[in-house]
């Protein structure tokens, strides 16, 4: 039988400012999404949304458990604000920010559903901000209390951690090209610098989690980048996917897995680093590269991947090609090759962390939310990740992006990736038609992705 690893761990992912709303309420601080939706002198969200409200899960969390157990989800991977648990930062903690994620974490249990954290999906406290955010080496003993703080409130409840979800996306989007907070355009000296900094920063946060959970507890990190897929399936074309997925040429360095997995695992960069990494890299001292913790797994997100031919060239697309409605690619084979050449590369055990896509859903005649694209998707993405396990790579587990429709940063509402349709109006949740698919998946530990 075409089944998935026992106790696979299926499950859905979102991230706080994306869901939560309450967004000053309970003593929270502010995020610097909070600051990028509000500011006064220029509309960086589409329709100028923000997450003020988002779908309010602070308060509806207990129906959203509730919902989750009905489609037999396993596995919840949420992130946490960090300045609901302290306003500034770095200062007091606020216990009501604690009690919030304690409920949320107990309700979770008691249905069986196991809690995925993740500490950073961007919401960086803004007075943390104010002295220069992830450019600040201040920031890494920061992080570091911070996660200790976590892991001795929920050791005995929570297993798996995750650091910083995408730092790539933090790196290019919000200090490279500024269309996300806090919204620079700094040099590639200085993006190179923050993803060292990113990396002492994880490998703080998972010392001080181990030194206070111990073996109980996971620890790893969720990056991002480009992933390629060979057009044939020779042994010449999967060796050009693996070496373009891992190249860091001057174009491509800022978003690729190895910027920052290199510097965890093997502690130095990739000979292809361009000049701007190679001039920051020669003033690393060595007692840093020591420094570095290998994470005890890696969470991928995987959305769309780049196919390669034999020379190691990038294929394009025909007229055509199949598009999601933020016209991604739809590209499947990644999700057999991604977590393959990631494993190659890394060794280590795997999550996907996140995998979905956005569709023009609506509430159709007979009241329900037709979503055949995204049965197609995720039947694709699933069977081919299948084939991942088959050749013996590690994966612990699927987190399907999003459970709800969420705030999409920058696209703000525009954007539906849930597979629970939000009505904005009302917050009124009603599961499409992909939720019942996936409950069907789960039930069947994905045997009927082959029916
Ligand atoms: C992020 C999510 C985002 C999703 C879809 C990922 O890059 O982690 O926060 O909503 O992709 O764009």
């Amino acid at each position: 039988m075409n089944c998935f690893p026992e106790n696979f761990l299926w499950g859905v992912a979102c991230a706080s400012y994306q869901c939560e709303g309450a967004w000053d309420e309970d003593g929270k601080g502010r995020s610097i999404w909070d600051d990028f939706c509000h500011d006064p002198y220029a509309e960086h969200i589409r329709n100028g949304d923000t997450g003020d409200i988002a779908c309010d899960c602070y308060h509806r969390f207990r129906d959203d458990v509730a919902l989750m157990k009905t489609l037999g989800l396993k596995a919840y991977r949420f992130s946490v604000s960090w300045p609901r648990i302290i306003p500034d930062g770095d200062g007091a903690v606020n216990e009501a920010g604690l009690h919030y994620y304690d409920e949320l974490v107990d309700e979770l249990l008691a249905n069986d559903i196991e809690p995925l954290m993740t500490l950073y999906h961007w919401d960086l406290p803004s007075a943390l901000q104010d002295k220069g955010g992830w450019l600040n080496r201040e920031i890494i003993p920061a992080f570091g209390r911070y996660a200790e703080i976590l892991a001795e409130h929920f050791k005995g409840r929570v297993k798996y951690f995750m650091t910083i979800n995408e730092p790539q996306c933090v790196t290019v989007l919000g200090y490279g090209i500024g269309i996300h907070a806090p919204g620079l355009k700094l040099s590639d000296e200085k993006l190179a610098q923050i993803y060292h900094i990113f990396a002492l920063s994880h490998s703080e946060a998972q010392r001080r989690i181990k030194a206070v959970a111990g073996a109980d507890v996971q620890v790893g990190i969720v990056p991002c980048g480009r992933l390629c897929y060979p057009s044939m399936n020779t042994p010449e074309n999967k060796e050009a996917a693996y070496r373009a997925s891992f190249n860091l040429a001057k174009d491509r360095w800022g978003f690729t897995f190895n910027i920052i997995l290199d510097s965890l695992i093997f502690r130095r960069y990739d000979d292809s680093a361009p000049d701007a990494v190679r001039r920051f890299a020669a003033t690393i001292p060595p007692s840093e590269w020591e420094q570095m913790e290998t994470p005890d797994f890696i969470g991928v997100n995987v959305y769309s991947g780049d196919e390669v031919d034999c020379k190691g060239d990038f294929v394009r697309r025909p007229a055509g090609f199949p598009l999601t409605a933020n016209k991604w690619f739809v590209t499947p084979e990644v999700m057999h090759y991604g977590p393959l050449n990631l494993y190659r590369r890394y060794g280590l055990p795997l999550f996907i962390t996140e995998n979905g896509q956005s569709c023009n859903d609506r509430i159709f005649l007979d009241g329900k939310v037709h979503d055949p694209e995204r049965i197609d998707f995720l039947h694709r993405y699933l069977r081919e990740l299948h084939k991942a396990t088959e050749d013996g790579t590690p994966i612990l587990g699927y987190m399907q992006w999003s459970f709800l429709d969420n705030f999409e940063w920058s696209e703000g509402y525009n954007e539906r990736f849930g597979i629970v349709y939000v009505d904005y109006s009302t917050l009124q949740r009603i599961p499409k038609d992909s939720a019942f698919f996936y409950r069907n998946i789960i039930a069947s530990n994905g045997a009927v992705l082959f029916e």
